[in-house]
């Protein structure tokens, strides 16, 4: 298969509600063909934590590791964050900002046909859902898949009906606003996945109420334990049956190669082997598969630091995402938008000047003034060469005012910068010459999304490096040079 870059490919996005652990029913059902698609789509696959509080309100003690155990499961999985984005939603802000207008337009009764609202409230009697959040579940799922204007949403048939009326919401928030004459949504497709049928240890449908799971997770003892103590679909010895209908024979379906399915079918189909043997196979079957999905769990539940910077990192990439959309959809709706460049809240423009600190323009003397503004940077560079803290410094004050601030030291007219690959939308260098003076290079956001791109990356590293030649200070980009002279600002030497 060609790999596609990233622009080309077809945006795909997708959630999952944290419910713990997840299950083989989970991973066959869903996320086994997402990792399938990280190699071929812009895929965004997300916890929807904000989602389990609609019915669990009352109940939020788990709520957090929950949370970090799918993380773990999706990771563990396959699904790998140099290939697509993972994210938590409620670390996503723009789902709730997004959701917050599409409630503004949405008919109570598009909400209460919902098949799910009155099933929800039928299959869990003792719980009072008559709240808003819960109500507005598939308004907020709307709001998850169009902040991202995915192509595709890969989901189960159980959730046909909100994509249905995410292109609903679409349709009709278009129909009020539109940004320049166009559109902002375009209406996206559920992606229905043939998913293998997986029946739970007692036959009926796998689920977690039932207490009938084979969790990814498990051990290799609890998986045999829970297959051994399988109900199958031979009462007796002397029975005929059928690995359709038996959740041993699902496991040997979905799990086994081709010539142990052909076995086991036909010795139960005739009654030629015994659901002991066939048992023992399925549990070998399964326990080959799911050994380099623990082993990764096992990797990442020792390195709990990876698994924040992770969440953090995929958060980050989300909210570029995302914010790209909301700008306009703010824009559309018609919203006060105070450009995210030109905010007070930032502590660089994008011309290359420092923004001045008041009091430094209220000085007396012009002595006075530049002796405020040294020290602000020097403050700044102080803060951010401390070894206890990496070299980046995001300032989510504004919207989407995603700055990196790094500082460099010369090494014979070369300043190499290493920075974190994740998104931002102002990049500032200071390179900090061999006699104390630094120059501060502050590179506005359409420069910035034009290059970052091009930068050499190693393990989530983005190497940047600056040089001085006779026409100026050069930015190397892979055998190119662009001079970045023009966005240099001028500033005194630190003391
Ligand atoms: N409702 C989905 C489920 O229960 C989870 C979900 C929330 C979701 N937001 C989404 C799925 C957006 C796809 C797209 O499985
Ligand atoms: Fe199930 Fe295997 Fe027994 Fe058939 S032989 S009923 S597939 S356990």
């Amino acid at each position: 298969m060609t790999e596609k870059h990233d622009n080309q490919r077809a945006r795909v996005l997708s959630g999952m509600r944290p419910t713990g652990k997840l299950h083989l029913g989970n991973y066959v059902g869903a996320l086994q063909n997402w990792v399938k698609l990280q190699n071929t789509h812009d895929c965004f696959f997300f916890v929807a934590d904000w989602h389990a509080l609609t019915t669990d309100y009352d109940d939020t003690a788990r709520l957090a590791s929950n949370t970090l155990e799918v993380v773990l499961d999706f990771l563990a999985a396959g699904l790998d964050p140099e290939k697509c984005t993972i994210f938590v939603q409620s670390q996503v802000l723009e789902h709730a900002e997004l959701h917050i207008l599409f409630s503004m337009i949405t008919p109570l009764g598009w909400l209460e046909r919902v098949p799910s609202f009155k099933e929800q409230q039928q299959n869990l009697p003792n719980k009072d859902l008559h709240m808003y959040g819960f109500l507005g579940y598939p308004l907020l799922q709307a709001a998850d898949i169009l902040l991202y204007r995915p192509k595709y949403v890969p989901v189960g048939e159980d959730q046909v009906a909100h994509v249905e009326l995410t292109r609903e919401v679409a349709r009709r928030f278009n129909h009020f606003y539109k940004l320049e004459g166009k559109p902002v949504f375009p209406e996206p497709e559920a992606l229905l996945t043939p998913t293998p049928k997986l029946l739970g240890t007692d036959k009926r449908k796998m689920s977690k109420s039932y207490g009938n799971t084979i969790l990814l997770s498990d051990d290799a003892a609890a998986v045999e334990e829970k297959i051994k103590n399988s109900v199958t679909d031979r009462p007796k010895l002397s029975d005929k049956g059928s690995p359709d209908r038996c959740p041993v024979g699902n496991l040997h379906q979905i799990f086994s190669d081709k010539e142990r399915l052909a076995h086991i079918t036909d010795g139960c189909t005739n009654a030629t082997i015994t659901c002991v043997e066939c048992k023992a196979l399925a549990v070998e079957s399964v326990n080959a598969h799911l050994e380099p999905i623990r082993q990764r769990r096992r990797d990442l539940t020792q390195n709990p630091e990876r698994l924040q910077e992770i969440i953090r990192q995929g958060a980050a990439k989300a909210s570029h995402a995302a914010e790209e959309t909301m700008v306009e959809a703010r824009s559309a709706v018609g919203l006060l938008q105070i450009n995210a460049a030109n905010d007070s809240n930032l502590d660089v423009e994008p011309t290359g000047t420092l923004r001045i600190p008041e009091s430094a323009r209220q000085a007396a003397s012009d002595h006075e003034r530049q002796r405020i503004i040294t020290s602000e940077w020097a403050k700044r560079v102080n803060a951010l060469l401390k070894p206890d803290r990496p070299g980046i410094f995001i300032s989510r004050n504004g919207r989407g005012s995603k700055v990196g601030v790094y500082a460099a030291e010369e090494n014979s007219g070369v300043w190499e910068f290493k920075l974190e690959d994740r998104p931002i939308q102002v990049l500032a260098l200071l390179a900090v010459d061999a006699s104390g003076r630094i120059h501060a290079y502050v590179l506005p956001p359409r420069f910035v999304r034009d290059i970052w791109k091009q930068f050499e990356r190693h393990d989530s590293v983005v190497r940047v490096r600056l040089m001085t030649s006779p026409t100026g200070t050069l930015l190397a980009l892979g055998d190119k040079h662009i001079t970045i002279q023009e966005y240099e600002g001028a500033y005194l030497p630190l003391q």
